[in-house]
């Protein structure tokens, strides 16, 4: 596996670099006959540790932006660049290593699996490459304790509220230390309330993590904590306060 770069040791020259860019982001998808356009020109940079909310209406791309983001999906043209240097979609070693170390995923449904434990849960992205050790489980234990899950630790997710597995799946996304937490609607299946407390613990986590947020959302409160709040109107992403969406 190719190891990342570690961007804490590096230059004081990439510290200034964006933590994650896109240019001249295009994507269709090909159909009979033709083709669906969903991005023209996307532009935008997430400085470090920033966070940058992304609304829009069902279909408007959201979700095939952040999985350009991830490394799940390919650009038909332009490119991500992480402090700088593009991700090479060509490349199964490098997507393999972005998708593991550089980003860190948050979904509408937790994906948690259901006969491992709250803790086991937490420590699985580690578990897949390479041995756990007492730090990681110190690690698992701390964001239990932040997320508010000590006494659940040992819980399978089936024993768990709704919120309270958002919660793990919140944690989970932060436990191998990636740069980038990418949230597609996190909150979305939850009570408003429950999801706006779960939304603070997802801003501190950052903050506390020094990691960058990709937040999409339909919630306008949750879009206006980030530092920036992007909307995408026609394939395109504008200034969300133009878009009438804060
Ligand atoms: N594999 C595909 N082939 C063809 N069209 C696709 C494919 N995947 C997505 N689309 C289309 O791309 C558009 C954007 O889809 P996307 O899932 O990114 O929307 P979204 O903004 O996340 O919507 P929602 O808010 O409902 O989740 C939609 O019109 C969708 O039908
Ligand atoms: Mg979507």
């Amino acid at each position: 596996m190719i190891k990342p770069e570690s961007p804490r040791s590096k230059a004081s020259y990439t510290q200034m670099q964006p933590i994650l860019e896109t240019r001249s982001l295009d994507k269709f998808f090909p159909r009979t006959g033709g083709r669906v356009d969903v991005l023209r020109d996307c532009h935008f940079e997430l400085p470090r540790a920033g966070s940058v909310a992304i609304t829009g209406p069902s279909g408007s791309g959201k979700s095939t932006l952040l999985n350009i983001l991830g490394g799940l999906d390919e650009p038909s043209s332009g490119e991500v660049l992480r402090e700088g240097v593009a991700l090479d979609f060509s490349d199964q070693g490098a997507l393999t290593n972005w998708r593991a170390e550089v980003v860190g995923f948050i979904f509408q449904f937790h994906f948690l699996l259901p006969d491992f434990t709250a803790r086991e849960n937490l420590l699985l992205p580690i578990r897949g490459r390479r041995k756990v050790s007492g730090s990681d489980f110190e690690r698992a234990d701390r964001f239990l304790a932040l997320t508010d899950l000590t006494d659940r630790a040992d819980h399978l997710p089936g024993e768990l509220s709704g919120g309270e597995q958002q919660r793990i799946a919140v944690a989970r996304a932060f436990m191998n230390r990636p740069q980038i937490v990418l949230a597609d609607e996190p909150f979305g299946n939850l009570d408003h309330e429950i999801g706006a407390r779960l939304g603070e613990t997802l801003f501190e986590l950052g903050r506390a993590e020094d990691t960058g947020l990709v937040i999409v959302t339909h919630d306008p409160q949750l879009a206006a904590r980030a530092d920036r709040h992007l909307a995408l109107v026609d394939g395109a992403l504008v200034d969300g306060r133009m878009a009438g969406e804060s």
